[in-house]
């Protein structure tokens, strides 16, 4: 979108402390970011595979993923604290996903935060950064 970036210094800092949690929002800015994610996977047709694999009510997904992430980008370990500890291949291993699984799910989420009130080197960073677990969920060609 066209607005200004309400987060995000633009400095290259991310990644360090807590400057990816702040730029993301926090709680409440990751909490829309996976609520928009969520909606991408409920309609577009090509994330159809991977929201065949998750419940009809994606509630709990939507609240799993923005606490995972908290801690993930430097934050609150939220994620750890109601659910205690994950790791991210294993909680995919019954999973069937190949690289096309993984692109809906990146593709998701390239839409989620492209809607956030975020600075465009924030977003590339993201995108970036998430390639990584993207493809240690991976199970399969
Ligand atoms: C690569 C494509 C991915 C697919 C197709 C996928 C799919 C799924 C599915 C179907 C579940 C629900 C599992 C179940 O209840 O049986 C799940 C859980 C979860 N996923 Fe993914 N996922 C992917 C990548 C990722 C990535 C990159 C992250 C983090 C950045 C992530 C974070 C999580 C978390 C936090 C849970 C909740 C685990 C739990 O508490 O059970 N996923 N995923």
């Amino acid at each position: 979108m066209s607005e200004q970036p309400v987060y995000g210094q633009g400095d290259g800092s991310y990644g360090q402390g807590d400057a990816s949690y702040q730029a993301a929002g926090q709680y409440e800015g990751l909490t829309r970011l996976s609520e928009r994610f969520y909606h991408h996977m409920d309609s577009l047709p090509e994330a159809k595979t991977i929201r065949d694999m998750h419940r009809e009510d994606l509630t709990e997904s939507v609240e799993k993923l923005a606490r995972f992430l908290s801690g993930w980008l430097g934050g609150p370990k939220l994620y750890r604290e109601k659910y205690g500890p994950i790791a991210i291949p294993r909680a995919h291993a019954h999973l069937g996903i190949g690289t096309a699984e993984r692109d809906a799910w990146l593709l998701c989420m390239e839409k989620a935060l492209a809607e956030q009130p975020y600075a465009e080197d924030f977003r590339q960073y993201m995108l970036e950064q998430l390639f990584v677990p993207a493809e240690r969920s991976r199970t399969q060609d």
